[in-house]
């Protein structure tokens, strides 16, 4: 399959496992420049007075400067094989992924001058990231793409169910549902390079890739950001067990802020899995006029 083929779009069958379609939405992708934080909210209590909520929101932000600069790395080491529109939205999505960044650096002073381990834990993600880089672009790439899926879905069930931030500051609840928006709008394009990056493999090595970059990450993900919450719980006087605990039953008891998030998960391990099988561009439009009204 050529890489004009993946490019222009469509299904292609090649054989036993369909090659997945690009993506066709007409979503535009739009990097947004707006600095949200007006002042520092309160470092464990900012999301309503709820503690574990907090640290987990404030646990996904320590992890968004590094985890977004590898984002931005991978996809650009692979911008020399696409071009037209894919070429357009990788600029794009680089672009935003970089305001993304500044935005929760901003964010993450909320947690300096308290007594968290933030070294620790910014030691922790810098290391993970470093053993993907070791491993080579492609693995960072596959990476990226098994992450975005979870940004995507994420930021479904946070646009989905807004009441998650009630009580938040409405600057910080702003930055994380623009945040969200914006995740949605470009959820595919790192797919897209992947696609493009692969196009000369045969189509079950790019599925078994794909598949082994998400069961990894899978694993990564929830028992890091679980490890990070409790050491910020722990560090505001919790017991590490009772925090690790507490943690795991906000993800996937209640209010399963995991768990619901994750509801499109498994459409990952299709074969022609394609991000924007999931459509949620109806939903995207009943939010861009409140988020950005000019
Ligand atoms: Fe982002
Ligand atoms: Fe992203």
């Amino acid at each position: 399959m050529s890489d004009a083929a993946i490019l222009n779009g469509g299904t292609v069958n090649t054989g036993a496992v369909r090659a997945p379609a690009v993506r066709e939405t007409g979503v535009p992708i739009t990097p947004r420049n707006i600095r949200f934080m007006q002042a520092l909210p309160q470092a464990a209590t900012w999301l309503g007075g709820d503690i574990v909520a907090t640290a987990v929101y404030n646990a996904l932000s320590l992890t968004f400067p590094d985890g977004e600069r590898m984002f931005m790395d991978s996809v650009r080491h692979y911008k020399d094989r696409v071009s037209g529109q894919l070429l357009q939205d990788a600029n794009d999505f680089i672009a935003q992924e970089a305001i993304h960044t500044r935005e929760h650096v901003s964010l993450n002073k909320v947690m300096e001058g308290a007594n968290y381990p933030l070294d620790r834990i910014r030691a922790h993600i810098k290391n993970q990231i470093g053993i993907a880089e070791k491993l080579g672009p492609m693995v960072m790439l596959g990476a990226t793409i098994s992450l975005e899926h979870f940004t995507a879905m994420l930021g479904d069930s946070l646009l989905r169910n807004p009441s998650q931030l009630d009580g938040a500051p409405e600057d910080v609840k702003r930055l994380w549902l623009w945040h969200a928006f914006e995740e949605t709008e470009h959820k595919a394009v790192a797919f897209d390079v992947f696609n493009a990056a692969t196009a000369n493999m045969a189509d079950w090595r790019r599925y078994l890739i794909r598949v082994r970059a998400m069961l990894i990450t899978t694993v990564d993900f929830i028992a890091h950001i679980t490890f990070y919450t409790s050491l910020l719980l722990a560090a505001d006087g919790m017991g590490r067990g009772k925090a690790t605990f507490k943690t795991l039953w906000f993800l996937f008891g209640k209010p399963a802020f995991f768990r619901r998030g994750m509801r499109g998960y498994w459409s990952w391990y299709r074969p022609g899995f394609h991000p924007w099988q999931h459509d949620n561009r109806k939903l995207l439009e009943s939010w861009r006029g409140r988020l950005f009204p000019n």
